[in-house]
């Protein structure tokens, strides 16, 4: 069912508490956080114009990281303030709490247009315990509710889902925000019914982490190319040499299975053909979180087994061709996870490859390119190609979730049109 979105609403004088996804990455300089991708607040820009044109007072409420309760200062959001201000170009309130007086005397304050930050909802335990007397507390702001926080609607937390039933008891509106209403038309409708050829390349490291959506994507694809460390689970269960490669032994019938469908349903179920590996040597150090950290040595490129002292990091650049000149031909095509460890130079190339050939179809053949989120996001705009294709998502778990066909709690709390 259709949900209620802020383009429906007049909130004129009304208190819109407003859930947005401001977890975004921050790293220490000079004893600052630095926000190093504001893509998530840039993004939320346009819903909140909207609200402020409108008249709404509007609340701001975010989670950062997952600091389990405490205070951790690292994980405060008032560097978000202050580029959200920047962003929007008119004064952001940073209160340094998300419930009680403070944020009580800070609102009652505000005129129609102006915009709190509330600060980590997560500084508070009862947040992700969807505690309701913390839902409450939360809601004691709020007219309207709004979520515009894609990346965290897979969580039935109590700023996520709690308020929303809070304020929907009293009589009160709750609306998806534009960015919301965006990601659930690119990665709900328009892969409903895709124009075909539909392509689907996934990647990323285990098939346990992506059998749902494969199985889901296989009733809609034409073809689907397997990439990253999870094609060695199915070069693995078709009795291939994976050497030291990440490989999940518990899911080689899962693999199969998958390719059993494939050729039931007709689909153009792709594996590499070729494979980037390196053998990995112990330096003796220990990274931030105590784990050995590793050297790879003697980069090449395999097709068939991996010897016994390599590691598989991606797709080789046979590979690479084979699969751009699938997506050539595509008129949708869904992006989900890495074809290697793009992250690292010597491991990028086919990675590169595919992201160049997702930009050209959309942009030479006009097909939709959507891009499901997380490190594929990354990885494109790595390449400087995050603007040349038709959406990309901010979610990485939200969006993984949903294009699984499961049914986000901060999605189903909104009220229907
Ligand atoms: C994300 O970054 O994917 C979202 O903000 C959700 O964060 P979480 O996984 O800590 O709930």
């Amino acid at each position: 069912m259709a949900k209620l979105t802020v383009r429906d609403l007049d909130v004129r004088g009304q208190r819109v508490f407003l859930r947005v996804d401001y977890n975004v990455p921050l790293e220490e300089k000079d004893g600052k956080m630095v926000i190093t991708d504001a893509t998530r607040i840039v993004e939320t820009l346009p819903t909140l114009k909207l609200l402020i044109e409108k008249g709404g007072k509007l609340i701001l409420t975010a989670h950062l990281g997952r600091p389990k309760g405490k205070r951790e200062a690292t994980m405060s959001l008032q560097p978000v303030a202050v580029k959200l201000s920047e962003l929007l170009g008119r004064p952001v309130t940073f209160v340094d709490d998300c419930v009680g007086v403070k944020v009580e005397q800070a609102v009652a304050a505000m005129k129609d247009g102006d915009v709190v930050l509330l600060e980590n909802v997560r500084y508070y335990n009862e947040e992700e315990k969807n505690d309701p007397a913390f839902a409450e507390k939360l809601a004691k702001v709020a007219d309207v509710y709004v979520n515009d926080a894609f990346g965290a609607a897979h969580r039935a937390h109590a700023s996520t889902e709690g308020v929303a039933r809070v304020v929907a008891k009293r009589g009160g509106k709750c609306a998806a925000g534009l960015l919301m209403e965006r990601e659930l038309k690119f990665l709900g409708d328009e892969l409903e019914k895709p124009a075909h050829p539909f392509v689907v390349i996934l990647g990323g490291a285990k098939v346990s982490d992506k059998i749902k959506v494969i199985d889901r994507l296989l009733e809609k694809a034409d073809t689907i190319l397997i990439g990253g460390a999870m094609a060695y689970t199915f070069m693995l269960a078709h009795g291939v040499k994976t050497g030291k490669s990440l490989v999940e032994p518990d899911h080689k019938q899962t693999a199969l299975d998958a390719e059993t469908k494939a050729k039931k349903l007709k689909v153009n179920f792709q594996l590499p053909v070729d494979v980037v590996v390196a053998t990995p040597v112990d330096t003796g150090k220990l990274n931030k979180k105590g784990k050995p950290v590793f050297d790879f040595t003697n980069v090449r490129t395999v097709s068939g087994d991996i010897p016994d002292d390599a590691e598989g990091f991606g797709i080789g650049e046979k590979t690479a061709a084979r699969y751009a000149e699938i997506i050539k031909g595509a008129k949708t095509i869904l992006w989900n996870g890495p074809m290697g460890m793009f992250e690292d130079p010597r491991f990028a190339t086919s990675t590169n490859i595919v992201a160049q050939a997702v930009a050209d179809a959309t942009q030479k053949h006009g097909a939709k390119s959507i891009i499901g989120g997380g490190d594929s996001v990354k990885a494109l705009k790595k390449a400087k190609l995050g603007d040349q294709v038709t959406f990309m998502s901010t979610g990485g778990g939200a969006s993984l979730e949903f294009l699984e066909g499961a049914v986000l709690p901060g999605v189903a709390a909104l009220s229907d049109k």
